[in-house]
């Protein structure tokens, strides 16, 4: 199968040296990446800044936004049969970037901030993606509710749910639980090695992709 996979946090730039982002690490897109690789997928990675290597054999697009991540996917998505969400896109970025360094001279400053283009939200409906389309949901409240009402609303075959309100698992943390959230099931994968738990979910959407394509006429 050829899987597109993004990754890792985005940044929003403020002016040349600082930008808004968030704890995302980017390892649970990487070892996604690196376990279709094991089992000989073609994989286009496309992250925002970690501090991970980048995983042999895969074809790799650095970007730093989330409007260069929206380009890049849409650029590329319409050639795969997968298309895996698992960057933490930021949701806004300021309006308007300061082209020298902000001077602190004033008291209190105002920083006004844009909603980002939803890369996910775009797949089906800008990006006229037909093929399996996976999202991740990180939430602190009502994981399976939220979880389904994004399954729905993004139009996605499956949402992969975690509980971003703990500290020992998801964001910024070797391990992970979660929540597979499918039409018509939820699947729980109990704590493991965001490894072990890529390994599993390449099986699981590899075997969702081939009964998708018996379905199909
Ligand atoms: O709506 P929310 O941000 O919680 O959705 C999470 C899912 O949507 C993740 O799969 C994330 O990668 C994706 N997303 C995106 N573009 C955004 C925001 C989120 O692709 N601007």
């Amino acid at each position: 199968m050829k899987v597109l996979i993004t990754a890792g946090p985005t940044r929003e730039a403020i002016d040349p040296v600082r930008f808004l982002s968030n704890r995302s690490s980017g390892r649970m897109g990487y070892a996604l990446a690196h376990a279709f690789i094991k089992k000989d997928h073609h994989v286009l990675l496309i992250s925002g800044p970690t501090q991970l290597d980048i995983p042999d054999r895969v074809d790799f697009i650095p970007v730093e936004s989330a409007q260069e991540m929206f380009d890049a996917v849409s650029h590329s998505i319409q050639h795969f049969d997968v298309a895996i969400f698992c960057a933490a896109v930021a949701d806004y970025a300021p309006d308007h970037v300061a082209t020298q360094k902000i001077k602190k001279s004033a008291d209190s400053i105002t920083l006004v901030l844009t909603k980002t283009p939803d890369i996910l939200g775009s797949a089906r409906t800008v990006f006229q993606f037909n093929g399996y389309l996976v999202g991740f949901a990180a939430e602190t409240e009502n994981l399976e509710s939220n979880a389904r009402e994004k399954l729905t609303r993004k139009n996605c075959d499956m949402i992969i749910a975690n509980d971003v309100s703990r500290s020992d698992i998801g964001f910024d943390s070797h391990e992970n639980e979660v929540l597979i959230i499918e039409a018509s099931e939820n699947t729980r994968l109990p704590v493991d090695t965001k490894e072990h738990l890529a390994h599993h979910l390449v099986e699981l959407i590899h075997q969702r992709v081939l009964q998708s394509k018996k379905e199909q006429p």
